[in-house]
């Protein structure tokens, strides 16, 4: 047994003394401890504390299993009673730091000692959620056998209860998922009701579920660990390490209904990055730039006016604070003028040409305009081939210009540069990319300026940013295949993808959501889209992050 603060004490002692355990007993399971100190301990607290307990009975027979599952049930029943109680007194705190433990296993201290710096700096709470791996073999739990303690030093910040942190978030310290669990999230859809919910696991995994229209969707998310490694040498024990993360969720209460929510990531040392600082337990280092921000879907020509804010143009916006190497777009336009999904939409193209919004190079330079609106000095400029940007391919493969008097002009323009520059290859042939190459060589508009600091991958590049591929949209999956973040989690190489505009985390793949309005078009029914980023650290770590009413951060 670990050496036990009062409070535990005296939660034990209660515990024993309801189940009819015998002071003999006890005191064998507090690792020996002699009945003389137990009985000492017991006489302090009356007279350091007031607090009077019963005697308890005398007997030296060995405890048997049925009674000692009832002391520990009762101990978590108090000791989550006097938690909730402890809880219910700070909720004022707006910024916590939250992770799991797992029972009977020792604590990354650095990686503690530094997160208790971050919540002395940031006036933050440290909340633990428990959980238990009852596998027999387990390494710890064979040399601990029957002991369902959980490390001291975190003893009196682990949360057993659930805990609402706002209207639209709670944490479910009451749920102790297994830490071999492939998909720990797997099931809780409903399960929080109305409520985004952080569940205590070693894997990080994050789903976003649907919503009624107008309502933000929910976030599932788990938080990582601060326990060691513990697994059995086993098919899943040897998963579960695999997918064993020293992490935490920061969690910032803005209001009553906004929350912004970002993991953290230990490096060896136990320090972390938490946006543009490194953490570590006795120093802070500012100024940290990110190495990459993989934005939402952009779908520019709608583009959110809080998310634009946000995101690029305030001071004090995610761009300018992380000053990030790289801004990577997915979806950089629509093509909502002649896109494919609707061009055979009579009310639509009605709508459209009357309003003045069916000119293709006119649409194009809405997005040029965009890049250059928010191009900086510090950053380059990454544009993944996305589905809605082969819209403008599409068109100039399938559409009739003669059908179309407001473009045709354009289309012979660009079909002429088109067959110009084709060139044959081993086994097909290429040309020119027609977005890149209008962006340089506009026909009656202006074009990309920055185009010195803007890349154009194509579908069969790589784009690597500290070991994590960039190059995929996420729309197509293996072997022609459908992509989805579970498909592209199997590849072997870690991910950012976009297109599905629902945030995500699956093992390697993070898919962000999108930058604009959350009502497109085509979109109808329950919704999971939200407005969400991913930046990569320094250390190659990587955290979602969510714009929430006008803001990224509190
Ligand atoms: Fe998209």
């Amino acid at each position: 047994m670990i050496k036990m603060s009062t409070e535990e004490f005296l939660i034990l002692y209660k515990s024993a003394l309801i189940n009819k355990i015998s002071l003999e007993q006890l005191a064998n399971l507090m690792s020996g401890m002699k009945v003389k100190s137990l009985q000492k301990r017991r006489s302090e607290l009356k007279r350091k504390n007031g607090v009077e307990l019963k005697h308890l009975r005398s007997d030296t027979s060995e405890l048997d299993s049925l009674k000692l599952t009832g002391l520990w049930d009762t101990y978590h029943k108090l000791s989550s009673d006097i938690i909730k109680g402890k809880h219910n007194t700070t909720i004022n705190k707006n910024i916590y730091v939250i992770t799991s433990a797992q029972n009977a296993t020792p604590v990354n201290h650095k990686f503690l000692k530094s997160i208790k710096h971050y919540c002395d700096i940031r006036n933050a709470e440290l909340l633990i959620i428990p959980f238990r791996y009852a596998n027999p073999t387990s390494i710890w739990s064979l040399a601990a056998k029957d002991n369902d303690w959980w490390d001291n030093t975190i003893s009196k910040h682990l949360l057993f209860n659930e805990l609402i942190l706002n209207n639209k978030l709670k944490i479910l310290g009451n749920i102790k998922i297994r830490p071999t669990a492939t998909n720990p999230l797997s099931g809780f859809d409903s399960y929080t009701g109305s409520y985004s919910g952080i569940f205590g696991h070693p894997k990080i995994q994050w789903s976003t579920v649907a919503t009624p229209a107008n309502i933000l969707p929910k976030i599932l998310s788990t938080t990582g660990c601060i326990t060691i490694q513990n697994y059995t040498d086993s098919n899943v024990g040897w998963k579960g390490a695999f997918h064993h993360s020293f992490a935490a969720i920061i969690v910032e209460i803005e209001s009553d209904e906004i929350f912004h929510l970002r993991h953290i990531h230990a490096g060896i040392d136990g320090s972390f990055y938490d946006l543009d600082k490194l953490y570590s337990s006795t120093t802070v280092t500012n100024n940290i730039r990110v190495e990459a921000l993989i934005a939402g879907d952009s779908h520019s020509e709608f583009m959110d006016n809080d998310v634009l804010n946000a995101t690029y143009l305030n001071n004090d916006s995610m761009s300018n604070v992380l000053k990030p190497k790289y801004l990577v777009f997915h979806d950089i336009q629509d093509f909502n003028s002649r896109n494919h999904h609707n061009i055979d939409n009579e009310l639509f193209r009605y709508a459209l040409h009357h309003n003045g919004n069916d000119n293709i190079e006119g649409e194009l330079q809405k997005v040029a305009n965009f890049l250059d609106n928010i191009s900086t000095e510090f950053s380059i400029n990454v544009l993944i081939k996305s589905n809605h940007d082969e819209a403008f391919d599409r068109w100039l493969e399938e559409s009739y210009p003669k059908t179309d008097p407001e473009n045709a002009r354009f289309y012979y323009y660009m079909k002429y540069n088109l067959l110009k520059n084709i060139k044959l290859t081993e086994t097909s042939y290429k040309t020119i990319d027609p977005f890149e190459f209008w962006c340089k060589h506009p026909d009656s508009q202006q074009g990309l300026k920055n185009i010195e600091t803007t890349i154009f991958l194509q579908r069969d590049d790589s784009f690597i940013v500290k070991d994590i591929e960039l190059a995929y949209h996420g729309d197509a999956g293996i072997n022609g295949s459908r992509g989805s973040a579970k498909s592209l989690s199997k590849i072997g190489a870690k991910t950012i993808i976009g297109h599905a505009h629902s945030p995500n985390i699956y093992e390697g793949c993070y898919q962000v959501g999108l930058s604009c309005a959350l009502n497109l078009g085509y979109v109808s029914g329950p919704s999971s889209w939200m407005h969400t980023h991913c930046i990569i650290y320094p250390d190659g770590k990587r955290t979602l992050i969510n714009i929430m009413g006008n803001n990224w951060r509190l």
